[in-house]
């Protein structure tokens, strides 16, 4: 079943208000369709004859080594698209060698997704993501519960620093998870029970000060989610972050910026391969994947393919999806000549339409 197929089934299968959840976007939804459309607009120009019978697509992520280019980015409440919720993911990721991401926003506990990833996989890398919390002692006790959990690496989410504004939640009164359904992270925490969308507070003064504070709390790498700008990506590096992940958060936040992989290049050019940088939103298709390493990242992240498969088929949906793109990127790789991921490179990226 293709991805076009499942998103359908996952249509079909899920309370449509819940389905508004994940598919929608902020205000017009103009960045959420930009994300995909961006990829059109780029094609790869193959090099010929330097082929080689083995490929390696591996790459090395902070915490992660030998790890898929596919990553699963973060994404909230599992459970409201299948009752087995990030445990699925968690063990569909491990098994095809997919970095999970799972957040503060899960609806399984970071201990439990954890162990059922290294149930299925023992070496399974999860990092943990999470949003800096106006109180310091609640990202701190959230860290502490990653690195309980034996999480590997740190995300924090840093393009939200209010709530994204999305228009189908707003017009379906989308505000409070079901029953039995919970940010289950947040539990036990100072604050709100975790059962309203919106129970995982933002931070609108939050400053590079905190991130400062943030690593002094750990000694896992630490990546920063959700930087567009060349100039934040360098002072994340010059912060001591362990990698960027250049991301809109899938045009659920400012309904304005431009396409996520339209910012790919200047960031990768700052940071100039002294930390890994990801790209997530769009990513549909292995050539989507190819293009993105092409242009600077050393990995692609997922959010609503793996959402769509997991309401349709459960743990078996995501496994699907999660291969299906890695043998696409690899094919892909093959067929332009690539033999690792750094074979394909900057120049082999060109407009589609005409080669300049
Ligand atoms: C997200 N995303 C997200 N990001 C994050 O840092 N913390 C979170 O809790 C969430 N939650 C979330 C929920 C849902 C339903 C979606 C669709 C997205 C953003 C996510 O990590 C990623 O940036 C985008 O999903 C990537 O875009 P695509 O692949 O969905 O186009």
């Amino acid at each position: 079943m293709t991805l076009r197929a499942l998103h359908e089934t996952a249509r079909r299968a899920l309370d449509p208000v819940h389905y508004d959840y994940v598919a929608g976007g902020a205000g017009e939804e103009r960045v959420l369709a930009d994300n995909e459309r961006a990829f059109d607009r780029y094609a790869l120009l193959p090099r010929v004859l330097r082929g080689s019978a083995r490929r390696d697509t591996s790459v090395d992520l902070p915490g992660a080594r030998g790890a898929g280019p596919v990553v699963v980015a973060p994404t909230a409440f599992h459970r409201l698209m299948h009752p087995d919720g990030e445990r699925a993911t968690a063990r569909a990721a491990a098994a095809e060698g997919a970095v999970l991401v799972t957040g503060a926003a899960a609806t399984v506990a970071v201990g439990e997704v954890a162990a059922a990833a290294r149930e299925a996989a023992p070496g399974a890398a999860v990092w943990f993501q999470l949003y800096p919390h106006p109180r310091h002692e609640v990202t701190e006790a959230l860290v502490r519960r990653a690195e309980e959990a034996g999480c590997t690496a740190l995300v924090v989410t840093v393009d939200s620093p209010v709530f994204g504004r999305h228009t189908r939640d707003l017009r379906n009164g989308f505000t409070d998870l079901p029953p039995g359904c919970a940010a289950e992270n947040m539990r036990d925490l100072p604050g709100a029970p975790p059962g309203a969308l919106t129970d995982i507070p933002m931070s609108p003064a939050l400053s590079w000060r905190d991130f400062d504070a943030l690593l002094g709390t750990t000694s896992l790498p630490v990546l920063v989610k959700g930087v567009l700008h060349p100039a934040d990506a360098l002072l994340a590096v010059e912060h001591g972050a362990a990698g960027i992940v250049v991301s809109n958060h899938g045009g659920r936040q400012c309904d304005t910026v431009p396409a996520a992989l339209d910012c790919l290049p200047a960031v990768a050019e700052a940071v100039a391969g002294r930390v890994p940088v990801l790209l997530d939103g769009g990513v549909r298709r292995g050539g989507d994947v190819a293009v993105a390493l092409a242009l600077g990242a050393a990995a692609a992240g997922v959010g609503r393919p793996v959402l769509w498969a997991l309401a349709a088929e459960g743990e078996a949906g995501v496994r699907r999806v999660l291969a299906e793109l890695r043998d696409d990127y690899d094919h892909t790789l093959a067929l332009c000549g690539g033999a690792r991921n750094a074979d394909l490179t900057r120049d082999m990226v060109v407009p589609r339409g005409g080669t300049r």
